[in-house]
């Protein structure tokens, strides 16, 4: 008789050899119980809290610190969940995947961010820095609460197609169902919050935590901003007082965005994304877009909402040559006489282009606490 091999047919021996395995795993895990792995070290009573420190030039945060205090033990939790893929249905695309740090957050290279299976979405991956001053997330301003982002992506068909039910259900079963580096959630829930307990809420407070913890303030333009006037270049002084003058009004302030929404002057994407319309249902809203931060936009390309500028040159063009005329273009890109855009010398754009690169901040896409811990529970 042949001996044909059915994949997929249940034995009797499968049962026995997994909780032979598991028993193992028990064992191991048990035997790591005061282990040094990253992310679980013991902590001495209670996790250790952290002075959340505002940038002096900075305005007040929005975000209410005190409502979820930063710990060590909270922002490393964070951190985890940050870059584990446990995270969506694949179990392969984590938050990092779409928000890398090399990029200041961003999805390099990618006008469009793809999730599960490749599927591709319709907005551009936005930078995650200073979020502690956002009023309002996304390009449409749909979710005011940076605690409330996370179910977003979540359960967002095209980017992790998880449920976050299933995603606490996964968490709980750690490290037991991890093939690869095992991380133990349950331990780092009860060393961040006191027991082992994994609610949505604690999961959405500690990313909170590692994302607030994400601030960029030392690009040579901050240095100059503190007192070094030789951190920028006389050229890139040129391009900040141009770029003061011509767009300083919707990118306003240490910020350099006023977190207002506005028309300027896109031609409507393909995907028909009305942008603010969306939330507001006010035809006034229609193809308003949140005016996005430009800190670290010279790692941050492509830009705009669908990604459909890939250098800063071009972004430059678009506002003095390619204004769109519709019934919501903001009152500001038309200038006297009703000609459309910002008047600007090829030299101006020029020194703004430098100017803009000295938002870049080495320190914050090197840092290492915040970068991918490399122990991720992909099955
Ligand atoms: C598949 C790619 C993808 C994944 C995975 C992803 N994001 Fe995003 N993220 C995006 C895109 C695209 C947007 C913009 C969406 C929009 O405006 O509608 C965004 C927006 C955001 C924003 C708003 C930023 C702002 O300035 O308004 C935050 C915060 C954020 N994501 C955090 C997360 C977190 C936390 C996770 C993991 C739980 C995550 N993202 C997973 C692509 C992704
Ligand atoms: C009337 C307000 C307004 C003015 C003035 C303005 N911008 Fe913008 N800017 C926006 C808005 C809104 C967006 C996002 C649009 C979108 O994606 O739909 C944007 C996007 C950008 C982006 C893309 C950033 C990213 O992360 O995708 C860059 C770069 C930029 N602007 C630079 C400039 C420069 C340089 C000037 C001056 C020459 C300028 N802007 C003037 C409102 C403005």
């Amino acid at each position: 008789m042949l001996f044909t091999f059915k994949p997929g047919r249940a034995t009797g021996q499968v049962p026995f050899v997994c909780a032979v395995l598991a028993g193992m795993f028990l064992l191991v895990t048990i035997a790591c119980k005061k282990d040094d792995r990253p992310g679980v070290k013991p902590g001495n009573g209670g996790p250790t809290p952290i002075q959340w420190k505002k940038p002096a030039h900075f305005p007040d945060p929005v975000y209410d610190i005190s409502r979820n205090p930063l710990t060590r033990e909270g922002v490393e939790l964070g951190r985890f969940l940050f870059y584990d893929g446990i995270l969506s249905r694949t179990n392969q695309i984590g938050c990092g995947t779409c928000h890398q740090q090399e990029a200041a957050f961003t999805h390099h290279g990618h006008e469009l961010s793809h999730g599960v299976d490749d599927l591709l979405g319709t907005r551009n991956s936005p930078s995650i820095q200073n979020l502690a001053w956002n009023p309002s997330f996304f390009w449409d301003g749909g979710v005011h609460d940076l605690d409330l982002v996370p179910f977003n992506p979540i359960e967002n068909p095209v980017e992790m197609d998880e449920t976050v039910k299933n995603v606490i259900a996964k968490l709980q079963n750690t490290p037991l169902s991890a093939a690869k580096m095992p991380v133990n959630y349950p331990l780092m829930f009860e060393r961040a919050f006191g027991d082992e307990q994994i609610t949505s809420e604690r999961m959405m407070k500690a990313l909170s935590q590692f994302m607030l913890s994400l601030v960029s303030a030392g690009s040579r333009y901050d240095y100059f901003r503190q007192g070094d006037r030789s951190a920028l270049s006389v050229k890139e002084q040129r391009g900040m007082a141009v770029f003061r003058a011509k767009c300083g009004s919707c990118h306003a302030g240490e910020l350099f965005t006023d977190y207002s929404f506005r028309n300027n002057g896109l031609v409507p994407s393909g995907a028909g994304d009305e942008g603010r319309f969306g939330i507001t249902a006010n035809p006034a809203d229609r193809y308003k877009f949140k005016v996005p931060s430009l800190r670290n936009v010279g790692l941050t390309a492509p830009y705009m909402h669908d990604g459909r500028y890939h250098s800063l040159q071009e972004v430059l063009d678009h506002y003095t040559d390619s204004i769109h005329p519709s019934a919501t273009l903001d009152i500001q890109l038309i200038g006297p006489g009703e000609k459309r855009g910002i008047s600007l010398t090829s030299a101006e754009k020029q020194s703004i282009i430098s100017f803009l690169r000295s938002l870049s901040d080495e320190q914050f896409i090197r840092e290492k606490q915040f970068s991918d811990p490399g122990v991720g529970t992909n099955f």
